[in-house]
């Protein structure tokens, strides 16, 4: 169901709008002690959010940008507080950026009612507020209020985090459409909704979906999903060596969940009933089991094997990190001759440099390919965009949870509490 954006909105000029968006964003030091000591390291989530602000300001909104970052459970945590997010807005936007301290109380009601036509607000961390990810209702809906009193109109362009049952997120669009306010979705969430919404209604066909990543178990849901749906699923990652125990090979120290082992073979034999091939890496790059520095970093090993399945498989001692040469190959091929691929989870450890040449590969292929190509968030859309393919993309989603959750079809709660447009359904 389509639902209402920011262009659906009349005259807003002056108005406050209140802008839930995801700066969830990566910094470093992981753990930074003063508000000045975090650098962010990937400004994805802040420069995805640009266009939307800069809309509301050209139609001279009072801008109020509402956000999480990290997971301080409920304490202010000086180190996630967002003056980085300010620092990086205030060169992204003409505009100055106001920053307050807190996200609700007297000093940021006086600081909204301050606030000119056409300025930005950024407010502190919601999640300093143990009411946020509160499973309280009325606990939230105490806090929505008080977020909900700041405001005309809530706007989420906070894709990332619309899996999340939270005051900012959910009960705050409950609360102001309860008063007769508009809650609607931003540029941001629009572009989710339409790309990642090609992938799981009537996809272009032929339809191929790259899986990796660790686990079968966070991808089960979606792959069976994607059975009866995509033409072909392309399978590496760490979950990959639990389709090599399935089919009987040897997987050395490799990771595998052999609780999920005959729920595979039985995915297997119902995909090929339904006609999605199941296709998964046929070689692996394997080491001896990875060691750290001292300082806790992964030591990029000297020695690798390139093990095939139909040989001796990965023999004991080894363990595979990344898909070999001629799984690459297969890959490229089905990428090249699909009209839609979407990809979520990264074919190796690409954070090792050793065992980038899988995920780089796929990251080449996409760019390469001719189809409507969706990267599906997380791990996936770091390493794309750290390889320098992200221009070359069609869609990057700034989801990780969200977007995987969306793909396997799950209802996201922050998407469902926004206006339908009516008018977009007849
Ligand atoms: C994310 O990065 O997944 C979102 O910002 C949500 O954050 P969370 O996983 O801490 O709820
Ligand atoms: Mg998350």
């Amino acid at each position: 169901m389509a639902k209402k954006t920011i262009e659906d909105l009349g005259e807003i000029s002056g108005k406050r709008v209140l802008v839930r968006v995801d700066f969830n964003v990566a910094i470093s030091p992981k753990d930074p002690k003063t508000r000045d000591e975090a650098r962010i390291t990937d400004d994805t989530r802040i420069r995805a959010a640009v266009p939307t602000i800069e809309a509301l300001l050209e139609k001279n909104a009072r801008v109020i940008l509402v956000s999480h970052m990290g997971r301080p459970d409920g304490n202010v945590v000086e180190g996630l507080r967002l003056d980085c997010v300010a620092r990086r807005l205030r060169e992204l936007l003409p505009q100055n950026v106001l920053k307050i301290d807190d996200c609700i109380g007297p000093k940021v009601a006086a600081a909204v009612l301050n606030m000119k036509a056409g300025s930005v607000l950024l407010l502190e961390n919601v999640r300093f507020q143990a009411a946020e990810e509160s499973k309280d209702d009325l606990c939230r809906v105490g806090f929505a209020e008080r977020l909900a009193d700041l405001a005309d109109i809530y706007v989420s362009d906070a894709f990332g985090t619309a899996h999340r049952d939270h005051a900012s997120t959910c009960s705050i669009a409950k609360v102001m459409k309860g008063l007769g306010k508009p809650c609607v979705a931003g540029l941001l969430m629009r572009d989710e909704l339409e790309f990642l919404g090609k992938a799981i209604e009537n996809p272009e066909k032929p339809y191929v979906v790259i899986l990796g990543g660790a686990k079968v178990k966070d991808k089960i849901k979606l792959i069976k999903n994607l059975i009866g749906v995509a033409d072909t699923l392309l399978i590496g990652g760490g979950m990959a060596y639990t389709f090599w125990k399935a089919a009987g090979a040897k997987i050395g120290g490799s990771l595998c969940e052999d609780s999920m082992v005959d729920e595979v073979a039985t995915l297997m034999k119902i995909a090929e009933a339904q006609k999605t091939d199941i296709i998964f890496a046929v070689d692996s790059i394997a080491a001896a089991p990875l060691k750290k520095d001292e300082n806790g970093k992964i030591i990029s090993p000297k020695e690798m094997w390139v093990c095939d399945i139909d040989e001796l498989g990965i023999p004991d001692g080894l363990v595979g990190y990344d898909i070999g040469p001629v799984s690459a190959k297969i890959f490229d091929t089905h990428i090249k001759s699909a009209a839609t691929v979407v990809w979520n989870g990264p074919m190796g450890m690409f954070e090792v440099a050793a065992f980038d040449e899988g995920t780089q590969a796929v990251a080449e292929s996409m760019a390469d390919a001719e189809a409507l190509t969706i990267v599906g968030g997380g791990d996936s859309a770091a390493a794309v965009t750290q390889m320098g393919f992200a221009d070359r993309m069609k869609f990057i989603s700034t989801g990780g949870g969200a977007s995987l959750e969306f793909l396997q079809g799950d209802v996201l709660p922050g998407v469902a509490v926004l206006d339908e447009n009516e008018l977009a359904a007849i």
